[in-house]
């Protein structure tokens, strides 16, 4: 399965492969192990996770901890803004993290939080495995400026891409949804970016949600990125040929081309931001419910998307 999207890349962005020191292949047989649902070496980046992360809870703060230190132990030079508020009553903490000084940025999001009800909500598909696949993408661009930063590192400047990977808190309502008790994190950082004009250098925001469970399709939910999904969709063909979630053929969201579904991504989306959206429709069968489980996580669906999100970008930045 890797040698095909490694061929893949290699037709798209050969630049990488020949001038890049690094074996994608390798990386990802070598690193991969770091998202097993049952090998818990010190540094597997999917267990810490399995807790629940109620906002301004002792858990969350361990859960913040962990990705900060993460960050801390990469050898690019990523900057680090946290944001700590507060909003009916609680606590909220949003991390994001930044790669490069460019004038675009993709930035890749899921959120941290879990839902407070039921007690014992540990949401692993929501959204977890997310968190842990935003991990291993980002040690995937790290390796890559590590190995071969005269390569990446012009591109991570001026008119080049940088990323920016960004952890929400306080996605879930704390009671019942509503536009002013749900995505308490991403209001608030669409409203900073928009003041200090950073939105304007968000070329597309991907946001993660509902990954890591049973595979259910991923449609494409917008026009502007239909384009972005494509690319992606020819990524995970190349990848596998078993139970392919995204179909770009399938338009019946594109006619609508608006928000069907609330998430993170909707302060950005009504602000101009290009959107991709990746969560499942329907979704999960566990969807907030206390099934949504590490037993329910399937090892080859987060893989799966931990890798296709770090060719992902690196393709994004290859176009650039
Ligand atoms: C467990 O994971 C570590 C770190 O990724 C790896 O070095 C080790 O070989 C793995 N052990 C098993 C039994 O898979
Ligand atoms: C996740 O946590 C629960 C509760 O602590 C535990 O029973 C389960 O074994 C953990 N799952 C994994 C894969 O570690
Ligand atoms: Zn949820």
């Amino acid at each position: 399965m890797f040698t095909a999207i490694t061929i893949v890349l290699w037709i798209l962005s050969p630049w990488l492969l020949v001038e890049g020191g690094i074996s994608f292949e390798e990386f990802h047989r070598e690193n991969l192990p770091l998202l097993s649902l049952t090998n818990s070496s010190e540094n597997n980046l999917l267990l810490p996770f399995n807790t629940t992360r109620t906002p301004g809870s002792e858990e969350s703060l361990k859960v913040q901890n962990f990705i900060k230190r993460f960050y801390r132990g990469m050898e690019g030079p990523w900057q680090l803004e946290e944001d700590s508020f507060e909003a009916n009553g609680r606590r909220f903490k949003n991390l994001v993290f930044t790669l490069g000084e460019a004038s675009h940025y993709v930035t890749i999001a899921a959120h941290y939080d879990s839902k407070v009800a039921p007690e014992g909500f540990v949401g692993a598909s929501d959204s977890a495995a997310s968190c842990a696949i935003l991990l291993y993408v980002s040690r995937f661009l790290d390796r890559l400026y590590d190995e071969d930063a005269a390569l990446l590192e012009p591109r991570l400047r001026g008119a080049g891409i940088g990323f920016k990977i960004v952890f929400f808190d306080g996605e879930e309502a704390l009671q019942q949804w509503r536009a002013d008790d749900s995505l308490y994190g991403s209001r608030r950082l669409a409203g900073q970016w928009a003041r200090s004009g950073t939105l304007d250098h968000i070329e597309l925001l991907v946001l993660l949600d509902l990954l890591g469970s049973e595979p259910q399709p991923i449609p494409s939910y917008f026009r502007e990125t239909h384009w972005y999904y494509e690319r992606l969709a020819s990524l995970e063909a190349a990848y596998t040929h078993q139970e392919l979630q995204l179909d770009a053929q399938d338009h019946r969201f594109l006619q609508a081309n608006g928000v069907t579904i609330e998430d993170d991504h909707v302060p950005f989306y009504e602000a101009g931001v290009a959107v991709l959206h990746l969560v499942p429709w329907p979704f999960p069968s566990v969807w907030h419910t206390l099934e949504d489980d590490y037993d329910h996580l399937q090892q080859g669906q987060v893989d799966k998307w931990a890798v296709l999100l770090s060719e992902f970008l690196i393709d994004c930045a290859a176009r650039r």
